[in-house]
């Protein structure tokens, strides 16, 4: 991996005597961001990372499929393909890092999904923003090897907040969904009992940009995966 930014950045500075107006800065950015963590990088490009959460180590995949659609970071969904709540899967695997196993300690610790939308009502003007989505809790991490679906459908989630598909509202743009993968920071493998946070708008916080940042927080959650969505009302 880091042979390959090495590499990379070589590459990058060699073939810039062929481009005089080339942002040299820009460029390095690039060349490090995409070798070493395109995962972030997407989450950074979609202002994900900083606005909804802070910048972290991934130790998990975490996947998002309902029957017609799959979440792929940042593909863009339409609503009415979202409506039922979909199937959640963490693998221990991690995007970039091939042979990355977790101890079995964090594969017996419960985690945690949210589905959280910094974009309420639109992105320019996200007053009732973020609206609380979906909480849901006791989620097991499975190896990355093929695990029968039948066998996630039937998992012990515990909802927290019940899911609410995404509605986006006519002419306010593209969302983002975003889905978080929590783990308790303390690392217990305990049976969690998490807080319902007293409003799906601004996740019960009063206050405009708050949300599963300030939830996670309180409850002693840290953030370990991530994935999301665009989705937009057909009406534009
Ligand atoms: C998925 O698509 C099929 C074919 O268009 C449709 O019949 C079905 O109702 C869809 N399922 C959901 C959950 O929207
Ligand atoms: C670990 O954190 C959880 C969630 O905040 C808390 O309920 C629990 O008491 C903590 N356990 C220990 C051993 O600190």
């Amino acid at each position: 991996m880091y042979f390959f930014s090495c590499l990379s950045l070589l590459l990058v500075i060699c073939s810039c005597e062929s481009y005089p107006s080339f942002d040299l800065q820009e460029l390095l950015d690039k060349a490090f961001l995409t070798s070493d963590s395109d995962f972030i990088y997407e989450l950074k490009k979609a202002e994900i990372i900083p606005t909804v959460v802070d910048t972290f180590v991934p130790s998990l995949t975490v996947k998002i499929s309902w029957e017609n659609a799959t979440a792929k970071l940042g593909n863009t969904v339409k609503p009415n393909a979202v409506q039922e709540m979909p199937i959640v899967e963490f693998v221990d695997s991690v995007p970039g890092l091939s042979t990355h196993e977790l101890d079995p300690a964090t594969k017996s610790m419960q985690y945690t999904i949210a589905l959280t939308d910094p974009d309420a009502p639109s992105r320019d003007d996200p007053e009732w923003s973020e609206i609380c989505h979906w909480i849901a809790t006791g989620i097991t991490v499975s190896s990355s090897s093929v695990v029968a679906s039948e066998e996630i459908r039937t998992q012990d989630l515990k909802e927290v907040m019940p899911y609410k598909p995404p509605g986006p509202p006519p002419k306010t743009g593209k969302h983002r969904y975003v889905f978080l993968a929590l783990a308790p920071a303390n690392g217990t493998t305990e049976t969690l009992h998490l807080s319902k946070p007293g409003d799906r708008q601004h996740w019960g916080y009063s206050k405009e940009r708050q949300g599963v940042r300030m939830w996670a927080e309180s409850n002693g959650l840290v953030v370990v995966g991530a994935n999301f969505i665009y989705s937009q009302n057909d009406q534009q």
